[in-house]
């Protein structure tokens, strides 16, 4: 169960002619992201595609002893948050996952192949275009590993290619090599890929990806919910509020602020407008960002991601730390909204596969909206491309790479 409250610390910033006028206009909306032809993350997953990923998970888990994740942005947030959530934070058991190819940092390549030199590993390979040169450079520094390691045929059996049917280098890499692919749909952009196999295969290997899917799903009846928090963050935003802050009280839960902020910074920061989404983890950041929201300037407006239930391993004064902890969540949403800081809650009751599938959703479902509440196409990133072909550019000009 999700529970929202866009009134207590809200309703004094927002102009309720504004809302109602955008509301009402919620079939329009709707028609707008069902005519679009980037809505596949809103239709089923094939049961074949889940099969395959099932089997796929189940192989490696029995042949290999860890998966190298190599993909950026879309390609790896959505497992990777999950990963972060439900992993223990000290002798964690599941099945070893790295995820890959975040970075250009020679440091963090050189100690990861040195670590992989004793590992039974393989790969997963994501990227939609197949031509993103992070991802391409991690991955043929890794496959010279394997070169090293293992002859062709064994290398076969341990690389993994989520990518497009047509085009790019990781395209080419499975037609010349016959490696096991996943396709990456030509209706869903990366950071709306959650219910694909670039997130699902990875997820497989240490949950039930049908719980998952389930959840996924459960989103769709939260669609009011979605256009809602879209309209008030549009209101919030025309009211001078130009940065949202995703706020979390467990540190587990940052690898999910992470996607979220990709999702709407990407999908909404078009054309000079968009609301600039950054994330503090609480009660750390109390200490030092929290002040500024208290008492800074007033562009920021907050959106508190709660958890109801976590556990109550321990108590301190006859209270469990979980209650604390959410007691001093109420109390900074009541102290920031006296600053002029308003403060949305999404409370979850219970932090599961699904839950957090279905916040997944709705956050999708949100930007959407946001897109064409802000006039722009919630489905591309031209800011993106832009500076991925400079970087070419600038890299071709070196030389053959
Ligand atoms: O959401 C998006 O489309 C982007 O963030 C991409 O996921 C990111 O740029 C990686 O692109 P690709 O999957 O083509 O490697």
């Amino acid at each position: 169960m999700i529970r929202f409250d866009f009134e207590t610390y809200v309703k004094p910033f927002i102009n309720q002619e504004r809302f109602n006028y955008y509301y009402a206009k919620k079939e329009f909306y709707i028609d707008k992201l069902t005519n679009s032809n980037m809505i596949g993350w809103t239709k089923p997953v094939l049961k074949e595609t889940i099969n395959d990923i099932k089997k796929t998970a189940k192989y490696i888990k029995n042949n290999f002893e860890c998966m190298v994740v190599i993909g950026i942005g879309g390609s790896f947030l959505g497992s990777h948050a999950f990963h972060e959530i439900f992993k223990k934070y000290f002798n964690d058991e599941s099945f070893e996952i790295i995820y890959a190819g975040t970075t250009l940092s020679s440091k963090y390549l050189e100690e990861l192949i040195i670590y992989l030199k004793e590992k039974n590993f393989c790969l997963n390979v994501i990227s939609k275009s197949g031509t993103t040169i992070e991802t391409n450079i991690t991955y043929s520094e890794i496959k010279k590993l394997l070169k090293r390691k293992y002859p062709k045929e064994e290398i076969q059996k341990r690389i993994f290619i989520t990518t497009n049917k047509e085009t790019g280098n990781l395209n080419e890499e499975v037609k010349k090599n016959n490696y096991k692919s996943f396709e990456f749909p030509k209706d869903i952009g990366g950071r709306f890929s959650f219910i694909t196999s670039a997130h699902l295969l990875p997820l497989a290997l240490n949950y039930d990806i049908e719980k998952i899917i389930d959840g996924y799903y459960d989103g769709k009846r939260l669609i009011n919910r979605a256009l809602e928090y879209a309209i008030i963050r549009k209101l919030l935003f025309e009211k001078g509020k130009l940065i949202e802050s995703f706020c979390v009280f467990e540190q587990n839960m940052q690898g999910l602020t992470e996607w979220i902020k990709q999702l709407f910074g990407e999908t909404e920061g078009k054309k000079g407008v968009g609301i600039y989404p950054t994330s503090c983890v609480y009660t750390k950041d109390l200490h030092s960002l929290g002040q500024f929201i208290q008492e800074g300037n007033k562009i920021i407006f907050e959106t508190f991601i709660k958890i109801e239930n976590v556990n109550n391993f321990i108590n301190y004064k006859n209270k469990s730390l979980q209650e604390i902890n959410n007691i001093i969540l109420d109390s900074t949403m009541s102290a920031h909204f006296k600053g002029s800081v308003p403060c949305i809650e999404i409370s979850i009751e219970k932090l599961n596969l699904e839950t957090v599938s279905t916040l997944i959703y709705f956050f999708m479902l949100s930007a959407a909206f946001s897109g064409f509440l802000f006039e722009v196409d919630p489905f591309n990133q031209p800011g993106v491309e832009i500076y991925k072909q400079e970087f070419m550019e600038s890299l071709n000009k070196l030389g053959d790479i």
